[in-house]
């Protein structure tokens, strides 16, 4: 991608970061800078910072940051140059016709355009004469023509060809349809041939908040397997990224969301006057998931399936959930095997209470370990004590503690002091392991590191460290260009995401260019912008001497040395301290 130094200066003296980022974020002033609450990870105190001088910005909560280029990128799912466009377009600039290189964009928009194409003929075709079983299997189900319209149901009819013809003659070529996984390819005997993907199946298109169609899930009629054929990962679609029916959801403003495992689910409770149901897309809820959830409420309700499959995946999402600052509750579905099924056999009333009831999820990991023991037997009975205590040890409420141990003593017909002379010798330790683990944080964050955008640096913590301060180093001397690369080059560097940045910056050096933060952005993704962004404000923790890049560049060789028999074993909490303490002597 090459768009030129020129444009990109303009740009940024041109636009008004604070203006960017204001309809996201509520900025308020303090000194040079404007902080607010981070988009990008769930906060209570604002860390989040914009740096209008250098037209940046940094969160100090969660290490994300970069130009203003890689705000629009990240906060609105974009690319680079769709950014860029899109920025150039606020100001009214003109794109420089050669100037870049747009055919990714443009590949994505046809994507999106064949899919939405798809997505139409697909909901016409359900009310084709000829597909009335696959209709009929709809209202079957309980649902009704305004929930269909909805969602946009429709369905494939069972033919070989019938899409592919179509999109053909709206002008798509047999690559785009390929690409936007409606339609596969087939090399048999040389002969290449193109057929539809899906075939005799219920279609559920899928919708980015955004609006656009960004893929489909698509349903057997009957008890045949695979029950789903989903599009797979495209240029504009990955399968942890969205989630569905949160276009919809988003809007409801109820400040929470109920998270099933079913597209079926989920259609089933938005008929049922549940607007705030969203499902994932049928693989375990990613962490990216989880942020998008709660950038959008405060709490969320996991309803999932009511069997042996469904409690796993909720104890996996009450832990990936757990990571956000979001309320989490756990429904438990009492009579029937999924929401669509309550709902069916019971009515929207008998849902509700159950959505009013729904546990919190102390009283569900409580729940699930007593189904786990025989309380019959005193073996049983202790068992499940003390897996409980420890659950409850992770209450920070002292009065809650006190409550759930006075239920389980009652119930159990055991003291409640020696319940809760279990709870608070966990608690100790809990809380020690707790303080440990902060420590260790600490410790990363004041060398500037964070795990989380290098995920090499646990096994590498000396080089990292000498990477870093010698791209630091070299940020901010650009005259020491000439000594740093006699003694080292990229290929020297240990970790990966570090010898991209060094070669980016090191090439533009050689040819005698800016390196400008404004300027890297079209070469790096956007970990790596958070990283550059900490380099630059981490400067002034730095000597900024040649000896001290030479240094740095002594460990980093030494490391790569030691590679060859390095011990696989990570570093203790003792040698990492130790390693830290070197530093400051
Ligand atoms: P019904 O059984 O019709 O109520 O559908 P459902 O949408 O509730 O599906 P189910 O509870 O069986 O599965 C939950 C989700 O997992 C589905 O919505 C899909 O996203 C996904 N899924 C289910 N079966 C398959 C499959 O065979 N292949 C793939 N790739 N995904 C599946
Ligand atoms: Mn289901």
């Amino acid at each position: 991608m090459a768009v030129s130094d020129e444009f990109l200066q303009e740009l940024r003296a041109r636009i008004n970061i604070e203006s960017v980022v204001s309809p996201y974020v509520n900025l308020k002033k303090h000194g040079s800078v404007l902080t607010g609450l981070c988009p990008f990870h769930n906060e209570k105190t604002p860390s989040f910072t914009v740096y209008p001088e250098s037209s940046s910005f940094y969160c100090f909560g969660c290490g994300v940051g970069g130009d203003v280029i890689t705000f629009v990128r990240r906060i609105e799912n974009l690319d680079y140059v769709e950014a860029l466009k899109s920025l150039a377009q606020r100001i009214g600039m003109q794109m420089p016709e050669d100037g870049y290189d747009d055919t990714l964009m443009k590949r994505r928009l046809r994507i999106l355009s064949a899919n939405r194409a798809a997505a139409k003929f697909f909901h016409e075709a359900l009310f084709a004469a000829e597909s009335k079983p696959a209709l009929d299997y709809l209202l079957n189900r309980g649902l009704t023509i305004a929930t269909i319209k909805h969602f946009g149901l429709g369905f494939a009819p069972d033919s070989w060809s019938k899409l592919c013809s179509k999109l053909r003659e709206d002008g798509f070529s047999f690559q785009e349809l390929v690409e936007a996984n409606l339609v596969s390819r087939s090399k048999k005997n040389n002969n290449e041939s193109y057929y539809d993907r899906f075939r005799k199946r219920i279609m559920v298109p899928i919708i980015d908040l955004r609006g656009n169609v960004v893929a489909f899930g698509g349903r057997v009629l009957d008890d045949s397997k695979p029950k789903y054929i989903n599009t797979s990962d495209t240029l504009v679609y990955k399968k942890g990224r969205d989630i569905f029916a949160l276009n919809f959801a988003k809007n409801g403003n109820e400040g929470s969301l109920i998270l099933t495992e079913g597209y079926m689910d989920t259609i089933a409770l938005h008929q049922a006057g549940f607007k705030n149901a969203v499902a994932g897309l049928g693989t375990a809820l990613t962490r990216e998931q989880a942020q998008l959830l709660s950038r959008y409420a405060k709490e969320v309700i996991i309803c999932y399936d009511n069997d042996e499959a469904g409690r796993e995946a909720t104890a996996k999402a009450l832990n990936v959930l757990g990571q956000t600052d979001l309320k989490l509750r756990v429904l438990q579905l009492r009579g029937g095997k999924d929401p669509d099924d309550i709902i069916k056999k019971h009515g929207r009333e008998r849902f509700k209470n159950l959505l009013d009831g729904a546990a919190n999820d102390i009283e569900f990991k409580i729940l699930e370990e007593r189904q786990k023991h025989d309380l019959n037997t005193p073996n049983g009975k202790l068992d499940f004590l003390k897996a409980a205590a420890n659950i409850l040890a992770e209450l920070d409420g002292a009065i809650e503690r006190d409550i759930y141990a006075s239920k389980l003593s009652e119930e159990l017909s055991v003291g409640k002091d020696s319940i809760m002379q279990q709870v608070m010798e966990n608690r100790k330790k809990l809380l020690n392991y707790k303080r440990k683990s902060r420590l260790k944080g600490l410790e990363r964050k004041s060398l500037g590191i964070s795990d989380k955008l290098n995920p090499e640096f646990g096994r590498n913590v000396r080089a990292v460290k000498a990477e870093e301060t010698l791209i630091s180093s070299l940020m901010n001397n650009p005259d020491f260009y000439g000594k740093i690369c006699d003694k080292i080059s990229a290929d020297d560097f240990i970790t990966e995401t570090n010898r991209h940045i060094f070669k980016v910056i090191t090439f533009r050096l050689a040819e005698n260019k800016d390196i400008d933060t404004n300027l890297l952005s079209s070469e790096l993704n956007n970990d790596e912008m958070s990283k550059v962004i900490r380099f630059r404000l981490r400067s002034n923790e730095l000597i900024n001497t040649l000896r001290e890049c030479e240094d740095c560049i002594k460990v980093i060789i030494e490391e790569k040395n030691k590679q060859k028999d390095l011990n696989p074993a990570s570093l203790s909490d003792e040698e990492f301290l130790d390693l830290f303490k070197q530093k400051n002597t």
